[in-house]
């Protein structure tokens, strides 16, 4: 049977005899600040976990904890007994009150095997307590039912937690590891914190993707760190001549930017430049992304115009058509829709196409991809809206939904369990709630990330350029691997 991944956030009530296993449970979907222990908590306000003295206070303890944690939405895990049903229902009536869903988690652990576990403890639950909750155990299916439990699941077939940002990962991870998909995997750099040692830090980042099985490494193009990624002060390196560095040290990765605002260079110079890259790096394995470019702050900072949208798209445009000009063959005269050129003489040539990747999510942008791109990358949050329209505009025109090739940025954090997650997300959301950061960055495991890109490959993705909003150097990269490995390039 397959696990039926719970929801998170959600007050999550455990319910089975003593022995069934319950805390273990827990302890292996959730992290230890989500678990409502009344042991515990009898241990905190009492002598010991045995301490049945300190009931009361524990479970009073544990109501308040309850309260003030769904209160802020937070996800509860009730680690108690569970068989008494009017304090289940209280736990009941707080996920209702707080508008989270409530599960009921029931232990199917066989008696025998409690009883066995009991005994073997070192403070037994006396044996004619442990036969009155097995008792009350065997009868609890139709109470249940009655209460109105918003899911009910055995221990055995309860999966994993899965946030709304990670709808449908958990299958779509079964479905990778027994049919795997391809999807290619680029390490998009946008943070630089390299110390004294720009060059070291680069090429170790580098390196790193590439041992990690990223195909590549992408640049932004930005002139001053964006608000987004970082600080204003804080390094950020041209692009170009960073790949090339980059590039002559790794011979078999992509190199390119993501993406060049088109304001930022001649049309004819980004030619040269690209085609440049092209050449000193053995050929073939550069591309070049392109955008109308947003920030006005970075172009009136550098003196570089910035005009208004339209004129800026136009300029996209303008540059393809500069780019297709002077990386064909021959030097004669071109006549594009936008562009005319007395010749066309730029050499080195690519020795094989260089792909154009339109990055942006604007209808006018889509269209111009469309049209005009080897490649349509958009950011993961704007594929659903931006593929109608791409596609669309494919049919109309006429071109083969092969030849441009869906891309996007992603900004994932990535970690390795539930507990390192979320001490990623409470150190890069500054301000910001957690579940808003969590939900934005698609916080999730290695696995919950391997289900989620195998959801973007079946919706015809081909390419992640990922992000980490938390690059520190190549331990990062590293820590991806068994993301990009789970998939063949
Ligand atoms: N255990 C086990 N295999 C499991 C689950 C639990 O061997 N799949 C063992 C645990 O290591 C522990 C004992 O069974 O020694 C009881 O498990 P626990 O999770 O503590 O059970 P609870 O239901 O939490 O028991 P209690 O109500 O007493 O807290
Ligand atoms: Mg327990």
């Amino acid at each position: 049977m397959e696990a039926a991944s719970l929801p998170d956030p959600a007050v999550v009530v455990l319910i089975g005899p003593s022995g069934s296993g319950k805390s273990t449970w827990a302890g292996q979907h959730y992290r230890a600040g989500e678990i409502l222990s009344s042991d515990a908590l009898r241990a905190m306000v009492g002598t010991g976990p045995h301490d049945l003295e300190a009931s009361a206070a524990a479970f009073g303890v544990l109501d308040a904890v309850l309260a003030a944690r769904t209160a802020r939405r937070l996800t509860c895990v009730v680690d108690t007994l569970g068989l008494d049903a009017v304090r289940r229902r209280g736990y009941l009536a707080a996920a209702r009150s707080a508008g989270l869903p409530a599960v009921a988690v029931m232990m199917d652990t066989p008696a025998a095997e409690c009883r066995r576990r009991n005994a073997a403890r070192d403070v037994p639950v006396p044996a004619g307590a442990l036969d009155g909750q097995l008792r009350a155990m065997r009868e609890i299916d139709a109470t249940l039912a009655e209460e109105g439990w918003d899911l009910v699941v055995t221990g055995t077939s309860a999966g994993a937690p899965e946030a709304d940002h990670l709808a449908g990962a958990s299958a779509a991870a079964g479905r990778q590891s027994s049919a795997p998909d391809d999807l290619e995997f680029v390490l998009q750099i946008s943070r630089f914190p390299w110390g004294d040692d720009p060059l070291g830090w680069l090429v170790a980042v580098a390196g790193a993707a590439g041992e990690a099985g990223f195909t590549g490494v992408t640049l932004m193009d930005h002139l001053i760190q964006i608000p987004q990624v970082g600080r204003a002060w804080e390094s950020i390196p041209e692009p170009w001549v960073s790949l090339a560095t980059i590039g002559s040290r790794f011979p078999d990765l992509r190199l390119g930017s993501l993406v060049s605002p088109v304001t930022f260079r001649e049309p004819g110079l980004l030619a040269k430049t690209v085609a440049t890259l092209d050449a000193l790096t053995g050929g073939g394995r550069v591309f070049c992304g392109l955008g109308a470019g947003w920030w006005d702050r970075e172009h009136a900072a550098f003196a570089i115009p910035f005009p208004e949208p339209r004129e800026r798209l136009d300029r996209v445009e303008t540059t393809i058509e500069t780019l297709w000009a002077l990386w064909s063959s021959g030097t004669k005269a071109f006549t594009g829709s936008r562009l005319t050129l007395p010749e066309t003489t730029c050499y080195p040539r690519p020795t094989a196409p260089i792909p154009i990747v339109v990055g942006g999510s604007g209808r006018r942008t889509l269209r111009i991809a469309a049209r005009m791109a080897d490649g349509c990358n958009v950011r993961t949050a704007e594929l659903a809206a931006a593929l109608p329209v791409l596609r669309t505009e494919l049919d109309r025109i006429g071109r083969s939904r092969d030849e441009v090739a869906v891309s996007v940025l992603d900004v994932p954090v990535v970690g390795v369990d539930r507990d390192d997650v979320a001490s990623r997300v409470e150190r890069l959301r500054g301000r910001r709630p957690a579940a808003t950061f969590a939900a934005r960055h698609f916080a999730g495991t290695v696995t919950d990330q391997v289900g989620r890109y195998r959801l973007l490959a079946e919706a015809g993705v081909r390419t992640v350029f990922l992000s980490l909003p938390d690059l520190s150097g190549p331990d990062d990269p590293a820590r991806c691997a068994p993301i990009v490995r789970a998939f063949r390039g």
